[in-house]
């Protein structure tokens, strides 16, 4: 059931997640699919449901320092300086869990990654429900991750038990994930860019997707569409070859193409974090042979941009 967010469906929807129920909800970055953080059971719905392997962690929804607290053992000082700056806002942190978090959350690692979310419908509901929620982003595993309810609804759409519709979401693009122990490290590149969070705590090691396993869902195939993609200079693709392809480019894609989007005509990274997957749906609702994506370069929010590229690719 797919419902406008109003103060009335948050309601019912925190009623239905005390009830071990599992709610699609929005949040600055993309859609969230929660549930009870405490509620084992209901926690392996979400598993169930993004049929999504046991071996990767979710992420945490916290409203407030004290609902943080329940959940992390420790707040380091470089994730004090972190939380400071950016929360609530599109920065997840991985600190050490509380025992009482279950392991089924954090795939039996004994750190558990955690967020507070920039959104007022995220932000009434966790404040209704009066717990943490696990809430990994609201997609079958491996696919593109939903920016509108209704991607939420094509995707997973009867499997959950409401989805609150709160509009495009305005990053259109995950979190980025830090590390701070034993070293900080960028786990996952998101929304909010590299550069920011270096200037808040100095340098950070970069875990590259072959490196050693840090965020177990950096798996290679991950925000794929349905429809194969390929990073290639469109410019460079014979023309016959863009007969029944799409083509998305940061700017000017070339003639000659099936479909063409363009992530910001004005070369804007952020807008164009914020369309990529939105226009990534658009085509592969097209039933294209293929998609050509044109390489950004891989500066602010060009290297979520890239990683989700690449990931899609793969
Ligand atoms: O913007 C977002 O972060 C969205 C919204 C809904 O909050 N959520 C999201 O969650 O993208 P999800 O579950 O799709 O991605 C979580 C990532 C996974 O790659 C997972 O492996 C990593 O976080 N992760 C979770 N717990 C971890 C941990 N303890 N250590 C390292 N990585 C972890
Ligand atoms: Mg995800």
């Amino acid at each position: 059931m797919l419902l406008p967010a109003t103060r009335d469906s948050i309601a019912r929807a925190a009623v239905l997640l005390r009830q071990g129920g599992v709610v699609a909800f929005p949040t600055e970055t993309v859609y969230g699919l929660g549930a009870l953080l405490f509620d084992a059971r209901a926690v392996a719905r979400i598993f169930e449901i993004k049929r999504r392997p046991s071996f990767d962690p979710l992420i945490v929804h916290v409203a407030d320092r004290a609902m943080l607290g329940e959940v992390v053992a420790a707040v380091p000082a470089a994730a004090e300086t972190l939380i400071e700056r950016f929360w609530p806002g599109p920065l997840t942190l991985v600190l050490k869990k509380r025992p009482a978090v279950p392991g089924l959350v954090t795939a039996g690692l004994q750190t558990v990654a955690v967020r507070m979310a920039d959104h007022p419908v995220a932000r009434a509901l966790l404040e209704a429900v009066g717990s943490p929620l696990a809430a990994p982003s609201a997609n079958p595993f491996g696919r593109l991750s939903p920016t509108r309810a209704e991607h939420v609804a094509k995707m997973l759409g009867d499997r959950v038990d409401l989805i609150l519709d709160g509009g495009a979401t305005k990053y259109g693009i995950e979190s980025t994930i830090v590390a701070v122990e034993p070293r900080p490290a960028l786990l996952r590149p998101g929304a909010i860019a590299l550069e920011r969070i270096e200037a808040a705590i100095g340098p950070l090691e970069r875990t590259g997707r072959t490196s050693e396993v840090r965020a177990p869902g950096q798996l290679d195939q991950h925000y794929a569409p349905a429809t194969p993609l390929r990073l290639i200079d469109p410019k460079l693709v014979a023309h016959a070859e863009r007969l029944r392809a799409g083509v998305i480019a940061l700017q000017d894609p070339p003639e000659g193409y099936s479909a063409s989007r363009t992530l910001s005509r004005r070369g804007d990274l952020r807008e164009a974090a914020a369309n990529l997957f939105e226009m990534l749906h658009e085509l592969d609702a097209l039933g294209l042979d293929r998609i050509d994506a044109a390489p950004v370069t891989e500066a602010g929010l060009g290297l979520a941009i890239m990683d989700r590229l690449r990931r899609a690719a793969s």
